[in-house]
């Protein structure tokens, strides 16, 4: 990779890497438009507490060889003043660049509650200006002073016992009833605008005047509660009214207060019970405002929610709910006062990431009897979230709802691989003549299957609707092909992506674990970026991964960790996350603020590597050392069928390697050659220790190959015999892989990018034991744990992991052929592998520039392939085309014209520079 320095994108006119050669403009021209004006990769974000929020927009713009030429962003501090064209908060001026991501605000500080209005004007190459719609942000509460509010919390007795000895859980504590909090207040006048600020240690749902304020589930969402707990921010303006109101939650365990790991202890973070806390802040039109905050004011009952933990269920109890609680004509004399409860250590944090949410709904697909009044569900689908119920029957009516992932061989539900969490949700009907629904509010479930008893009479298959639920970040990959398995394959991955971002990227949605696994996010991160946008979602869970590093400087294996008698720190290809994460989002986004917010992190754990190892051989402080996990051949799960520390020298290689280059995109310079030095000197370590005379590599495992090849450590002879010798090894066991966690997501990339294109197709089209195919023929509509989940009898097996599903990133780069280079840094590079066996091949990633898409088609030798770049961008294409062949565009012969520059031709393809625009070339 060719790097250069943040900045780079400054000269107007040149194109990134295809510098000037782009310098005519077309003739067409139709109107620029700047859209997608996003503060801190977010629209509209409330609760903003970065001093500099970063500003991105895109372009759009018909017409080819579109570019930027300048920027222009005024932010002020009324809608009103920016409208005149005022600017009081910073006018950046006219900016002579193309940088359109990643710009941070430089101007006036900002204080807490700020609201701040933004729009930015941009002039393209040929001169044309278009401006954003004004677009805004707002601060949260920056500094702990701001908080008046209490926690609030209702005493009991066990809760006292367990508080004044808490060391690592409440182990025989009793699960408690979700409970419910008001408070009444009055307005003489009408307000301008009003903002709830609202968090709990467990899980709350916030209502005000009888509605439910916001749309998300589960909140706060699961950190490491001893060091800081996400509060949100909720505009409440259009809930408030003159009169008098009400303000109310339910309060369950959430993450805080359930069992958390396979030790299924509960409030191992923190004491038991649960708090709440919320401050209500409401402005009036003459600027003078009213807070309401929680305090001995409130009075609190017990809710209907009877049971509600994380890897267990809910149990509902219709009949006792309080009707009318949330408004404010409630009678609430027989309720009980709330006690104030001492304030936790943790710091206070804005959530600025997207919330938890009902995403889509699913229908089942059949419903069958396995017993007397016993009637399965199945949803087609293995997802996360839970099912609504709706009913109709007698009050008292319990109805149970227990969910999984599989069947018994006589058609009942099989609940085996769950371990202990009970996914059960229960339902009493309050005996409504209209019927009931029911929907639970702080738990969720990995399933396909719904086994429901209890039911009056027999439930149509309308009774369930399934509800997905997960981390709403926005979809932004899309690829199609013309291989079913392999199409399948995709869909899978997408929906395990689906099921295991929540709140934080989970190794599962079903078993009693559920938690932040870094090695299958390591892994998985690039596949997860193309198909999702997670520039927010990982600059938060960052700083779990900070939160949980050693002071020696070892990243966590899994975090938020708290795993009594357990310490899980520094394994190769886990703790390596702290900065393989980091990298992909600067990949994918440009975005350097995440590089710069955990720079000395990442750096602390380079040093802590180089001091438990000076001789660059990773032997020592492999913490739990879990080698290519799961790999083919193992026995077991941690089995050492590849050289553990040939694989912790890969990465340190790796890792280091990537520090020298965010630190290059950072002007770190200093930094950048001590990596750049230090990663080489790993890499001849490497070379020394493991590569053999012959160019045998460890112990001859695919892994001992993959990994080598994959990051670059071998020199361009060596490179040759090693993909020789990994083909040979893929080649005997019937073009079959034996790689586990750590060399699956790489091996296709490692083929492709000897030369063994076909063979890395060919792979991929396998169908037998053990392939990605394997999993499509056997009916899995998620990635497995195991390449053999279908056989295995562990009690570790999950049906929905994506570790094995992170070679869809290698469907996106090199079947649709979509790269990214590193915005601002490098060409977007599209370079697909037209392999005629796939017939077609095409995808959609829609960038920090906008939509790039390609579409190939090919039929014998003849290829057609189809290109789209977005405005502001530049790509370098390469086409499959031997030095025989004729390649068009729009039916032309190629030549130095309308947005592209023809490059260099190779025996087996053609490079073209682009610009924005769409192309149109033909093989014959
Ligand atoms: C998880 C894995 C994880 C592993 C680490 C398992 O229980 O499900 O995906 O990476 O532990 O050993």
């Amino acid at each position: 990779m060719k790097l250069s320095r943040r900045g780079f994108v400054a000269a107007a006119g040149a194109g990134i890497g295809t510098a000037g050669a782009m310098g005519r403009v077309p003739a067409q021209a139709g109107p620029l438009h700047v859209g997608n004006p996003r503060v801190q990769c977010l629209e509209h974000p409330l609760g903003v507490e970065d001093a500099h929020p970063r500003f991105s927009w895109r372009l759009a713009a018909e017409g080819r060889g579109v570019r930027q030429h300048s920027y222009r962003i005024r932010v002020a501090a009324s809608a009103a003043r920016l409208r005149e064209g005022g600017a009081d908060l910073w006018d950046s001026g006219v900016v002579v660049s193309r940088r359109s991501f990643d710009v941070a605000y430089r101007g006036m500080p900002l204080a807490s509650r700020q609201r701040c209005f933004w729009s930015v004007e941009v002039t393209d190459n040929r001169g044309r200006k278009s401006a954003s719609d004004p677009a805004w942000w707002e601060m949260g509460l920056l500094a702990a002073r701001d908080w008046n509010a209490s926690w609030l919390v209702v005493e009991d007795a066990a809760g006292k016992t367990f508080r004044s000895a808490h060391a690592g859980g409440a182990k025989g504590y009793p699960a408690q009833p979700a409970m419910l909090m008001r408070r009444k207040f009055s307005l003489d006048r009408a307000i301008v605008s009003a903002r709830l600020y609202a968090t709990a240690l467990g899980a709350y749902e916030a209502r005000l005047n009888g509605r439910r304020i916001g749309d998300r589930k589960i909140a706060p969402e699961i950190t490491d509660f001893r060091k800081h707990v996400l509060y949100q921010v909720y505009d409440v303006t259009d809930l408030v009214t003159v009169g008098d109101n009400l303000l109310g939650a339910t309060v369950g365990e959430g993450w805080y207060g359930s069992p958390y790991t396979w030790a299924a202890v509960p409030y191992m973070f923190g004491p038991p019970p649960c708090r709440f806390m919320a401050q209500l802040e409401m402005r009036y039109a003459d600027g003078s405002s009213r807070t309401i905050c929680t305090d001995s004011q409130w009075r609190t009952a017990p809710s209907a929610i009877l049971f509600s933990q994380i890897y267990d269920g809910e149990t509902y109890d219709a009949r006792k709910e309080q009707k009318g609680w949330d408004a404010a004509g409630f009678d609430d004399s027989n309720w009980a006062p709330v006690e104030i409860a001492d304030a936790p250590s943790a710091a206070l944090a804005a959530q600025i990431s997207p919330p938890i949410r009902e995403i889509m709904t699913l229908t089942p697909v059949s419903v069958s009897t396995t017993g007397p009044g016993v009637q399965v569900f199945d949803f087609g689908q293995n997802f996360a979230g839970w099912a609504r119920l709706k009913v109709k029957g007698p009050a008292g009516t319990k109805v149970t709802l227990r969910f999984a992932e599989i069947l018994k061989p006589n058609g009942e539900v099989d609940q085996s691989n769950l371990r202990s969490a009970k996914a059960t949700d229960t339902y009493i009907l309050r005996g409504d003549p209209e019927g009931e629904v029911f929907e639970p509010h702080f738990t969720y479930h990995g399933f396909r299957y719904v086994e429901l008893s209890g039911f009056p009479g027999t439930a149509a298959a309308g009774a369930l609707t399934g509800i997905v639920v997960h981390s709403d970040l926005p979809v932004t990959g899309r690829f199609l092909v013309g291989n079913p398995v392999i199409q399948k394959f995709w869909e899978n991955a997408m929906w395990s992506e689906r099921s295991n971002f929540v709140a934080i990227p989970t190794d599962c949605p079903q078993r009693d674990e559920r938690m932040g696994w870094l090695g299958d996010a390591q892994v998985f991160w690039d596949a997860a970026s193309f198909n999702m946008d997670t520039d927010a979602f990982t600059n938060r869970f960052m700083r779990e991964v900070r939160d949980g590093q050693t002071g020696e400087g070892a990243f966590p294996e899994v975090t938020p960790q708290y795993a009594p008698g357990r310490s899980l720190f520094g394994a190769p290809g886990w703790a390596d996350a702290g900065i393989i994460l980091p990298w992909t989002v600067f990949r994918h986004y440009g975005d350097t603020a995440i590089i710069d917010g955990n720079w000395d992190a990442m750096g602390r754990w380079i040093a802590f590597l180089l001091k438990a190892n000076p001789d660059l051989i990773w032997r020592h402080k492999r913490g739990t050392d879990y080698g290519d996990w799961l790999a083919v051949d193992a026995k077991e799960p941690n089995d050492e069928t590849t050289p553990k520390a040939l694989i912790g020298t890969a990465f340190w290689a790796h890792t280091t390697d990537l520090m020298a280059r965010m630190a290059l995109a950072t002007e770190r310079t200093k930094e950048h050659a001590y990596y750049a030095d230090l990663s080489t000197r790993i890499r001849a370590a490497f070379r020394k220790e493991f590569v053999k005379p012959d160019g045998q590599i460890g112990n001859g495992s695919q892994t001992s190959f993959v990994l080598p090849l994959a990051f670059g450590l071998l020199p361009e002879d060596r490179r040759t015999v090693a993909a020789m010798h990994l083909a040979a090894s893929i080649r005997s066991r019937g073009t079959k892989l034996s790689t586990g966690f750590l060399g699956t997501p790489y091996i296709l990339d490692a083929l492709a990018s000897s030369g063994l294109e076909e063979l890395a197709v060919e792979l991929l089209l396998q169908t037998g034991y053990p392939s990605w195919g394997y999993m499509v023929m056997k009916g899995a509509t998620t990635m497995w744990e195991h390449w053999n989940s279908d056989v295995d009898k562990t009690s570790m097996n999950s049906y929905n992991h994506y570790a094995f599903g992170a070679v869809v990133a290698f469907m996106y780069r090199r079947l649709a052929g979509i790269d990214m280079g590193a915005p601002g840094v490098e060409d977007i590079s599209i370079r697909p592998i037209c392999d005629p066996r796939l017939k077609f091949a095409s995808g959609d990633y829609d960038s920090i520039y906008g939509r790039i898409s390609t579409e190939w088609r090919r039929d014998g030798e003849a290829l057609e392939l189809t290109v789209t770049i977005p405005a502001n961008a530049d790509a370098t294409i390469r086409i499959p085309a031997g030095r025989h062949q004729a390649v068009r565009e729009s039916g032309r012969i190629l030549a130095n014209r309308d947005g592209m520059r023809a490059g260099p031709r190779a025996a087996d393809h053609m490079v073209v520079f682009a610009g924005s625009g769409t192309y149109r070339f033909t093989v014959d």
